[in-house]
């Protein structure tokens, strides 16, 4: 994790893929504002490859767009762009030619000798998944990935689409590229308040001892999307929601909440903590699946005012498409700490708000002495980590109202990032980009995690692809999802919670569903 010393070592990134929209969009903000930050060392290098005829101008146009349109410090100073850009080089070449990698090979060898040093290779695959395979071996091939320390590979999810597949592209990696090598991005832990999540649970002592079944009834975690599948939906069809959010950044989340106690901040301990999560997941039976999750596709709705297409209208997808834009699970942790407590996973696509939020409901209290004309009702305490775009931490509780009457409502003890630090939160890229440089893998999914993630989602995968869903679309852009999703919960006499604000509790009952 960041501790923002400033890194020394010399690096080279080497971003395949350099006119795609990750580098666009991503990346290269990120670069610029460590940049910016003097979070690079002095002597640092970005080269860019492509297969594509682009002109360098051209690309560095695309860039300074993506900069101003992505970066969270707004437009890009010229000055300051032009600083940043003298450190990028341009070039055309083919993933799947060798000569592209030899090339590669006499270009870092020459930027070693310029620098008199033995600079870190940072390979970013920033290309589609199909191509991870071929320009893995390639770097192998071609001695790139030989020394183990200077050489990272990096790649993004999805890591594979079944456990098949991912076995087999984590077999290729392995071929050239040690373990302690690769580096599998899931951005949500580079996320500022998902990293505080252990920092909450861990380095404080009260909330340990209650982090479990006897006082914990249920969790539920919620990402929801305003967005549809933008210019994505060729990837997006082949993927679904499930695949797209749940195996990694949903169930990422759970480990999380689930994990126990790291004995230190090693990488490889918080990973195997995390691994233990996901082994304890009951694994779910073909039987159950229809109990245990519901799927969706947004229909024609409105977002925020506007009118917006259903999901088998987006360019890319067909017109009788199954893909779902929308997934819920209910997932059982088998392990002492666990046992019986629900854990809700929803996502999905055009919902009626952007927000991702974590509810942990504590258990009633065991006894109401309060009479009852006290509450109206007894909505058990809750703690919700809200991720984002809000960030922060919200404790709901019951209070006593003033007055002569005894009269409990709830109320907020809330903790405010945007109050409480006053500058905004680091995109997740640059700590992961940050965390590269440094070799920490803490942020890092490892082979065997990506792995276990995707064994317990096969069976919900199989049977979801034998059985086209009859209903679909079956939520309109703009609303919570679909029908089953509330099913999922009300089976067991909950209900979906709206998400919490950020502020003073006034209108939770209002905002209950
Ligand atoms: C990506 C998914 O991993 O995460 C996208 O592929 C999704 O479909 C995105 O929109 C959400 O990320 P964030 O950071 O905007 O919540």
């Amino acid at each position: 994790m960041t501790n923002h010393s400033q890194s020394s070592a010399a690096v080279v990134f080497i971003i395949f893929g350099g006119a795609g929209d990750l580098t666009m969009r991503k990346l290269i903000p990120a670069l610029h504002n460590l940049f910016l930050d003097k979070n690079l060392p002095d002597k640092f290098k970005i080269i860019t490859i492509d297969r594509g005829d682009y002109a360098d101008s051209q690309l560095n146009k695309r860039l300074h767009e993506g900069v101003n349109t992505f970066s969270r410090r707004g437009k890009v100073k010229e000055k300051e762009w032009k600083e940043f850009t003298d450190h990028i080089n341009f070039y055309k070449g083919d993933f799947v030619d060798s000569h592209t990698y030899s090339n590669l090979d006499k270009e870092l060898k020459n930027i070693d000798q310029t620098w008199n040093t033995s600079a870190i290779h940072i390979f970013y695959l920033a290309t589609p998944p199909s191509m991870f395979g071929v320009i893995s071996t390639k770097l192998g091939e071609a001695g790139l990935g030989e020394d183990r320390e200077r050489a990272r590979i990096v790649v993004e999810k999805p890591i594979g689409n079944n456990l098949e597949s991912a076995r087999s592209l984590n077999q290729t990696f392995t071929k050239y590229f040690k373990e302690s090598q690769i580096f599998r991005i899931d951005h949500y832990l580079g996320k500022e308040t998902v990293q505080n999540i252990l920092a909450f649970r861990f380095a404080n002592p009260m909330f340990e001892p209650i982090w479990n079944r006897r006082y914990i009834d249920r969790v539920t975690i919620t990402v929801a999307e305003e967005v549809g599948v933008e210019n994505r939906g060729g990837y997006y069809e082949k993927a679904g929601a499930l695949r797209d959010m749940v195996q990694n950044h949903l169930l990422q989340l759970l480990c999380s909440i689930a994990m126990e106690p790291p004995v230190s901040f090693a990488a490889d301990e918080i990973r195997n903590k995390k691994i233990d999560v996901l082994q304890a997941i009951h694994p779910i039976s073909l039987d159950e699946v229809h109990l245990c999750a519901a799927r969706g596709q947004y229909d024609s709705g409105w977002i925020r005012g506007n009118p917006v297409p259903a999901y088998r209208q987006e360019n890319g997808v067909s017109s009788t498409s199954n893909t779902e834009t929308f997934a819920a699970l209910k997932l059982s942790v088998d392990n002492w700490r666990w046992q019986d407590v629900p854990f809700y996973l929803r996502t999905g696509k055009r919902l009626s708000k952007q927000i991702s939020e974590i509810s942990i409901f504590f258990r009633a209290v065991p006894h109401k002495s309060f009479p009852p004309e006290s509450t109206l009702d007894w909505q058990p305490a809750r703690l919700v980590i809200c991720i984002q775009p809000q960030e922060g931490i919200i404790l709901k509780f019951r209070a006593k109202q003033p007055g002569p009457k005894l009269y409990l409502r709830p109320v907020d003890m809330s903790f405010s990032y945007k109050e409480m630090f006053k500058i905004p939160s680091a995109d997740a890229y640059e700590t992961l980009l940050w965390d590269l440089i440094r070799h920490d893998s803490t942020l890092f999914m490892r082979g065997d995690q990506v792995e276990m993630a995707w064994q317990i989602l096969m069976p919900i995968l199989e049977v979801w692809s034998n059985t086209p869903p009859s209903d679909f679309p079956n939520y309109k852009a703009g609303t919570w999802g679909p029908e089953s999703a509330e099913a999922l919960l009300a089976r067991d006499g909950y209900m979906w919670m709206h998400p919490a604000l950020l502020k003073n509790g006034e209108d939770e009952m209002a905002m209950e569903e």
